[in-house]
């Protein structure tokens, strides 16, 4: 008998397209039984649907909506709920890996739900668990099902996500929900102006992805249209009009610009970087929102919010953050449903599954003499991990040129510098064009280095 695969949610891009849709009507159908999410104390009619099943909830940094959320949703599907939600009073407080304490707690539950300050630790759990997991937030990687209430919340008020010109405010670097929710929005269609906070511009690999694999292309705004805080625009070229505008970077801002339909604005990371000083941090209040363009942009926020957002905006008809919160409790009943298969015909389980991340080539140096991880946070840096992590990567070709990238399997951050020994004669090549284009099977006969010296030292020359 074949097994049915465990579908695991640790990137926005492990669901397709339709997957994601069908999420949106099982949450509807959800929220429908639930009523207006603004009169709180209902509990959903076929409450049944879990029943006899749990949730663990794995939280190893704090959370109030996510954690309460999913666990407020196991309940009302008629489903128990066990939780840990402080290192400091679980095995980890000993020293126990994620790897085990994953492993041990398949055998309690039916379904994970983790946050991990580690970017990449959901794909850990994911790899060690026998059930399935869902990313509750991992380091600054992704927060995947903050989207799925960021987009839900999008697509109740517009008829479509496709041309929506959402404008994304704050800090793009540290924030997981911005780097699942820029992903979705690109592979739906909507048109992306980032507005960074000076030196928390979107990490370079996000920035890569969005144009290479999502194929945004990206417009710098010009200095005389005097949007200072404007760091890049992104259109998504997947339409004639968009394509015929590109080559005018002046159209697409005005066009873009004239029309926000949202803005999304997040708090500083400090968790992220400690003892970090930004400088000049976007407030979005009466003031921002002034500007004619903004006159119907809903205003989002994951929450919590530490002063970027005005509270005066509480009573303002765009504003949608408290809105997005309520979202959480259909939407993480729809995913439970969906990964546990209790929903007919939309069970995870039953598509092919992954969007785009874990198809193609990879290349393993389990010796671990090669390159490592180059992004200090990833789970596979972690003390406590010794060796449960692979030192895996994806082979990523460029769409454009023969240089490929190595993208890190856990947290999907990029290398594009390094170079190439051949294990069978020793040699190194300096250029990552040999390795272009090549199967999972070819590349184990090669390791890649960070540069030449580190190469000597392993004997390559
Ligand atoms: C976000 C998170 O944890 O990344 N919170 C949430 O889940 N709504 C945003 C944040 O903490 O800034």
């Amino acid at each position: 008998m074949q097994m049915t695969p465990l579908r695991h949610i640790a990137s926005i891009n492990d669901l397709t397209n339709e997957e994601i849709a069908a999420v949106f009507d099982t949450a509807q159908s959800f929220l429908d039984t639930l009523g207006d999410p603004h009169i709180p104390h209902r509990i959903a009619r076929g409450a049944e649907l879990a029943n006899g099943m749990m949730l663990a909830t794995l939280f190893h940094e704090p959370s109030t909506r996510t954690r309460l959320s999913f666990e407020s949703a196991m309940n009302r599907l008629g489903g128990r709920v066990i939780t840990s939600a402080d290192p400091a009073t679980s095995s980890t407080a000993k020293g126990e890996s994620l790897a085990d304490s994953v492993r041990v707690v398949s055998n309690y539950a039916d379904l994970i739900v983790i946050r991990h300050p580690r970017d990449g630790a959901a794909r850990l759990a994911a790899e060690y668990a026998h059930i399935p997991v869902i990313n509750g937030g991992d380091g600054a990687h992704e927060h995947p099902t903050q989207t799925l209430c960021d987009l839900f919340t999008l697509k109740k008020k517009n008829t479509s996500l496709r041309g929506l010109n959402i404008a994304i405010a704050g800090d793009l670097r540290g924030s997981r929900t911005i780097h699942s929710f820029v992903y979705a929005l690109a592979r739906f269609g909507a048109n992306l102006v980032l507005m960074p906070a000076k030196g928390l511009e979107l990490p370079a690999h996000v920035d890569r992805r969005l144009r290479e694999e999502f194929r945004c292309t990206m417009a710098k705004p010009p200095a005389e249209a005097g949007e200072t805080n404007v760091d890049a625009l992104y259109v998504t070229a997947k339409e004639p009009h968009q394509l015929s505008l590109i080559p005018e970077a002046l159209d697409i801002h005005v066009k873009l610009t004239s029309r926000i339909d949202a803005v999304y604005v997040t708090r500083f990371q400090k968790e992220r970087e400690p003892g970090r000083n930004y400088g000049a941090y976007p407030t979005v209040d009466a003031e921002f929102l002034k500007d004619a363009k903004y006159a119907k942009a809903s205003v989002m926020h994951p929450l919590p919010r530490v002063g970027e957002l005005a509270h005066a905006l509480d009573t303002d008809a765009r504003a949608s953050y408290f809105e997005q919160a309520s979202y959480g409790v259909p939407i993480r009943m729809a995913l439970i449903a969906m990964s546990l298969g209790l929903v007919k015909d939309k069970s995870l389980a039953r598509f092919p599954g992954g969007f785009a991340t874990t198809k193609g080539a990879h290349y393993e140096d389990s010796a671990r003499i090669g390159l490592r991880c180059r992004n200090p946070n990833c789970i596979t840096h972690d003390p406590l991990e010794g060796s449960t992590t692979r030192n895996l990567f994806a082979l990523v070709p460029a769409p454009t040129s023969s240089k490929s990238v190595l993208r890190c399997h856990y947290c999907e951050t990029d290398i594009d510098t390094f170079i190439v020994g051949d294990k069978a004669n020793r040699k190194v090549q300096h250029d990552a064009e040999a390795i272009h284009n090549m199967t999972t099977k070819d590349l184990t006969q090669f390791v890649m280095f960070t540069d030449a010296t580190v190469a000597k030292e392993s004997g390559f020359t």
